[in-house]
């Protein structure tokens, strides 16, 4: 691959946003060669890419999906990636669960990828969490339904497996060579960053849609659009100097270092994306006193890289897109280092939109502890010998 070089980074505290980087060419060959733009470009080598594939596992969160969908996205993820589904789809009155079972099982037959597939709410994954008293992804004792949550389950599969890289791709992806560019691109990230806690975000070259029977290429989603200027008046409230440099607050498709992933509390369901840079932020970002000290020496990297290929996915009507812009914002906006302007400017924009009234402040989401404050040896226990729907297939 070969992408451009961040023209442009933030710097909060340890924290360094970089500016988008464009993607160049898909695929620079097997070596490392000079071009005319060596200054401004880097070329990553498939040897690169695919040394991080085998240490990158890539979660797919999936909740009633579409099967032909879900096997998309299969087809587009590398062979050498660990693949772990979770699921939080129906298991009555049809048990889609097990339809999704049934079709990756039929699927791996013809390419044996090594594929992990849980059900969210398995009993065992409960009680695997209760035992260890790690009750903030827990409602009435199970699992509570939302993306954030199966992204922890997640989280924790990939730490069990060794993984040092966990990228996140949606299951309603329609096309399978854009999941396989994410996971490039993820690679290519985590292959330029100079800390062990890095974060890749993809930035979407364009999202198609029907319009006046004619295919429209917008630059921005809906949400991502609102969502972006919020965090960019949040960081120059701190900075003092404006800035447009976050391109991706809603980036569904991103990936976390394990190493970063381990300490990052998420925020559940739809905040979770918006959440990941503010709480960065607020650990790392040097506004508050700091959590891990060792990580303030290193630094974090964060990169947002623009797709070659347009993002096309399921389109789940208006009522999700004020769903997501309600949590996305209340996520900035309840966040100890959200100033006065930059609460201001949300509550503005809610009211504009009549999802909040005058005066009412946007909830705050519930968070979910890190992943490190988790004893994993005995969670791994617990699930292995009392999941229901645990299920290992290839590798
Ligand atoms: N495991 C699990 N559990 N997966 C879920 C759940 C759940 O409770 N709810 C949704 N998902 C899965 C969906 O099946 C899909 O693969 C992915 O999570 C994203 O959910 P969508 O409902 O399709 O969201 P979207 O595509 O409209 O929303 C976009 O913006 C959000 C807000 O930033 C996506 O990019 C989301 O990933 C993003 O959170």
């Amino acid at each position: 691959m070969i992408l451009e070089l961040p023209r442009k980074t933030e710097h909060l505290g340890a924290v360094r946003i970089h500016e988008v980087q464009r993607v160049y060419e898909l695929d620079s060959g097997a070596s490392k060669f000079p071009t005319k733009a060596k200054e401004a470009v880097a070329t990553i080598s498939n040897d690169e890419i695919e040394r991080i594939n085998q240490k990158m596992a890539i979660v797919v969160p999936i909740k009633d999906e579409r099967l032909n969908l879900l096997e998309g996205v299969l087809s587009g993820i590398p062979h050498d990636c660990q693949v772990i589904i979770v699921s939080n789809s129906a298991r009555s009155p049809v048990d889609r669960f097990q339809t999704e079972k049934q079709s990756i099982k039929e699927f791996n037959h013809f390419v044996d990828d090594k594929i992990l597939l849980v059900h969210q709410q398995d009993p065992g994954i409960s009680k695997a969490f209760r035992d260890a008293g790690f009750d903030s992804v827990l409602e009435s004792g199970t699992v509570r339904g939302g993306k954030a949550e199966g992204m922890l389950v997640a989280t924790l599969l990939g730490k069990m497996l060794g993984k040092e890289y966990l990228g996140f791709i949606d299951a309603d992806n329609y096309i399978p060579g854009a999941v396989h560019e994410y996971v490039e691109i993820f690679a290519a990230g985590f292959t330029l960053a100079e800390s062990p806690y890095s974060m890749v975000r993809v930035s979407w070259t364009h999202k198609p849609k029907i319009e006046d029977d004619r295919l429209f290429f917008p630059k921005w989603g809906r949400v991502s659009e609102v969502t972006n200027q919020c965090l960019n008046r949040l960081i120059e409230s701190h900075t003092g100097f404006g800035t447009e440099i976050i391109k991706t607050g809603n980036a569904g498709e991103h990936a976390l270092s394990m190493a970063l992933a381990d300490l990052l509390f998420y925020a559940s369901g739809f905040a979770v994306e918006t959440y990941e840079i503010v709480n960065i932020l607020e650990q790392f970002g040097g506004l508050l006193p700091p959590t891990h000290p060792e990580v303030m020496s290193s630094g974090v990297d964060i990169f947002q890289i623009e797709t070659r290929n347009p993002h096309l996915h399921e389109d789940k009507g208006e009522g999700h897109i004020d769903e997501m812009l309600l949590s996305s914002l209340g996520a900035i906006y309840n966040s100890p280092i959200c100033s006065e302007k930059a609460k201001n400017n949300i509550a503005s924009i809610l009211a504009g939109r009549g999802l909040a009234k005058e005066g009412q402040e946007p909830p705050s989401p519930t968070k979910i502890e890190p992943a490190a404050t988790l004893d994993l040896p005995r969670f791994v226990e617990t699930i292995r010998r009392e999941s229901q729907t645990l299920s290992e297939f290839g590798g």
